[in-house]
């Protein structure tokens, strides 16, 4: 009797020390899907690689003057196609980030995964060749992302106004307070996004840029711990919902230069998240890994203590 009860409590806390560890290792590398991975690289592939952009505009830039951006954004998908993928159909049909480039929403429902990623290797136009920068896997990401997570978004919002069409802004509400208020703010004020020299609210960007905000909402940000919509299982109604309670909150602007001019407003705070750079990241890795040592260490002494008393217990009782 004495020894199957010994046994039975190894066993335990073995099993348990094994789970716990099985558990820290999931909730540190949040699986990210394919599609998602490549909205991620339509939104800046090299930010999403962790690489520099590559030096100069990209070469198709030249066929056009009325985008007067220069460098690293002229190599973003999202630029010359647009967060709405309409490109010069859509709402870079007019104003500064108008380029006259194509509609991809369009063009990639006519094409093939296949098509579309020998597109991106020059296949059909030697300057729209990404092969020298994205490795093979990244390209079927691009391409399939393309295929299947481009949403026509002109459903819910008005493409004048730039307001949602029928939202529901006090679900959006609920979704907010739970999720993004906590690295947002209530207001959508702790995090001040710099945007072409204008420090702007997340309130800001919802009313001047829906369809980044709803791109963003649903695939995350690159390199930030940013939830991702996708994975938390929103439907895009749900984003849409949570955009139509973004654009109620304070869209205050700030000059760059006026320096502490804006000092009136709220300073704006540090998001929690790993050290920056490479030694950051080893540090990181070192915490984590330790603080997971640590708290199973922790558990498992516990348990075993607990053990030992029941067995001392038992054995007094006989
Ligand atoms: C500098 C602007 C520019 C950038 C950056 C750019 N494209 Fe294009 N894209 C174009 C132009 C112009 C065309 C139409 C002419 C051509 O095919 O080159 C095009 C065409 C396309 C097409 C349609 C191809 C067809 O056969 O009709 C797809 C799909 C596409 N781009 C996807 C992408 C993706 C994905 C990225 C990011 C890796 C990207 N583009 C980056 C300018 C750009
Ligand atoms: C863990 C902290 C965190 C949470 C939670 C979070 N975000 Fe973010 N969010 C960020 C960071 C960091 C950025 C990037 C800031 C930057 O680029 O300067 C960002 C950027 C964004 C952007 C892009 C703004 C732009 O200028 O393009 C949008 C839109 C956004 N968040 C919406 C949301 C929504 C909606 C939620 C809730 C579903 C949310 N965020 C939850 C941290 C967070």
């Amino acid at each position: 009797m004495r020894r199957r009860v010994t046994l039975f409590f190894v066993v335990s806390v073995l099993l348990l020390a094994g789970v716990r560890m099985v558990s820290a290792r999931k909730l540190q590398a949040p699986s990210v899907d394919d599609v998602t991975s490549g909205a991620q690289l339509y939104d800046k592939w090299y930010a999403a690689l962790g690489q520099p952009a590559p030096q100069g505009n990209m070469p198709i830039w030249e066929r056009q003057t009325t985008n007067t951006r220069s460098g690293a954004e002229t190599w973003r998908c999202a630029e010359c196609h647009g967060w709405d993928y309409k490109g010069s159909e859509g709402a870079y049909s007019a104003g500064s980030h108008y380029t006259g480039f194509p509609n991809v929403l369009k063009l990639a429902a006519g094409m093939t995964t296949e098509e579309i990623g020998a597109h991106l290797k020059g296949s059909k136009d030697p300057s729209h060749n990404f092969s020298a920068y994205l490795d093979e896997a990244s390209l079927q990401k691009l391409a399939l992302f393309l295929k299947e997570g481009l949403i026509d978004d002109s459903q819910y919002i008005d493409t004048v106004t730039l307001k949602v069409k029928d939202g529901d802004a006090a679900h959006g509400k609920k979704l907010y307070d739970a999720t993004c208020a906590k690295c947002h703010g209530e207001n959508g004020k702790q995090i001040v996004f710099r945007t072409e020299g204008i420090n702007e609210y997340l309130g800001s960007v919802a009313n001047r840029d829906p369809y980044r905000f709803l791109h963003r909402t649903r695939f995350g940000v690159a390199g930030t711990e940013m939830p991702i919509g996708r994975a938390l299982g929103w439907t895009p109604k749900d984003g849409v919902d949570v955009l139509a309670y973004a654009q109620s909150l304070p869209t205050g602007t700030e000059q760059e230069q006026t320096g502490n001019a804006g000092a009136g407003s709220a300073a704006p705070q540090k998001v929690g998240g790993p050290f920056p750079g490479v030694f950051g990241g080893i540090i990181t890795g070192l915490l984590a890994f330790f603080g997971m040592i640590g708290l199973s260490g922790v558990l498992l002494f516990v348990l075993v203590l607990f053990g030992l008393l029941v067995i001392w217990a038992l054995r007094k009782r006989q």
